[in-house]
């Protein structure tokens, strides 16, 4: 505990960090990674909370694209967040690790109702709590649940794991001078339309002065040295000092 400089955070994965090698769906072994990483940060005695995307198993938004309703789709989306968060708690829970699922779409045979003082009692008890079905509304992403919910539980930050590293000047894939920028402000990121996050989950955030922490959790251990303090990924915040 003496090593962690977070008491609360919140954890946004996105549906594909779940796939590993796999076109769509779960990949046990990508789950039992994922598991593995939020279970060291648990044993600091962190309090965690957790929003998992949807778009391993469907896309409101690309389903929207071709002629689907939006709201029909994201509806479909938010079922498939509800599919990865049960996944999640039973690799977790398989781990020792407590969890509760709470989803923003009433379904009570499945998890909890998303009670905000409830969800703050599971944290403070030593439980990992998983909100499901986003923010419960269409046209809203999980990025913005999962800026919504850390405010509303007074996280200290939020932590949005991707495949990359965080934000480069450039691509990296296409330009080998890329910088890698470790610290830069919400406007710079709505400026520059950085693709890391949609930009109402930006503007949520820097409304509210939530700092986000985009980091790569592909790499083994990122998760826990982000908490011990270590300066890893891109840190989105008010001002950017250098
Ligand atoms: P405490 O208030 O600390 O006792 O929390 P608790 O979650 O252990 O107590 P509670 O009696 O509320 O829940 C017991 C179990 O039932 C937990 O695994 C909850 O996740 C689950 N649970 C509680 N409410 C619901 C619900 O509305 N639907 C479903 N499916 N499960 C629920």
């Amino acid at each position: 505990m003496a090593l962690a400089r977070y008491k609360r955070v919140l954890l946004k994965l996105s549906g594909e960090a779940l796939m590993g090698d796999r076109d769509f769906g779960i990949s046990q072994e990508r789950i039992k990674y994922m598991a593995d990483e939020i279970r060291s940060v648990f044993d600091l005695g962190i309090q965690i909370a957790i929003v998992i995307g949807g778009g391993n198993i469907f896309r409101g938004v690309s389903a929207g694209s071709f002629g689907m309703d939006r709201t029909s789709a994201d509806h479909m989306g938010m079922l498939a967040t509800v599919i990865n968060s049960i996944a999640l708690q039973d690799a977790l829970e398989k781990r020792g690790v407590q969890t509760r699922v709470q989803s923003a779409i009433s379904m009570h045979e499945i998890a909890e109702p998303y009670i905000l003082r409830k969800a703050i009692r599971h944290l403070e008890k030593g439980r990992v709590v998983l909100f499901a079905a986003g923010t419960g509304n269409p046209y809203f992403t999980t990025d913005t649940a999962a800026v919504l919910r850390a405010q509303e539980i007074h996280a200290e930050i939020l932590l949005k794991a991707t495949r990359v590293d965080g934000f480069y000047d450039s691509d990296p894939e296409i330009n080998g001078d890329a910088e890698f920028i470790k610290k830069i402000s919400y406007m710079e990121v709505l400026e520059k339309q950085l693709k890391a996050m949609d930009t109402t989950a930006i503007s949520l955030a820097m409304d509210n002065k939530l700092p986000i922490i985009v980091f790569n959790l592909k790499q083994k251990g990122n998760f826990r040295k982000i908490i011990c303090g270590e300066e890893i990924g891109t840190l989105i915040s008010s001002r950017v000092v250098e």
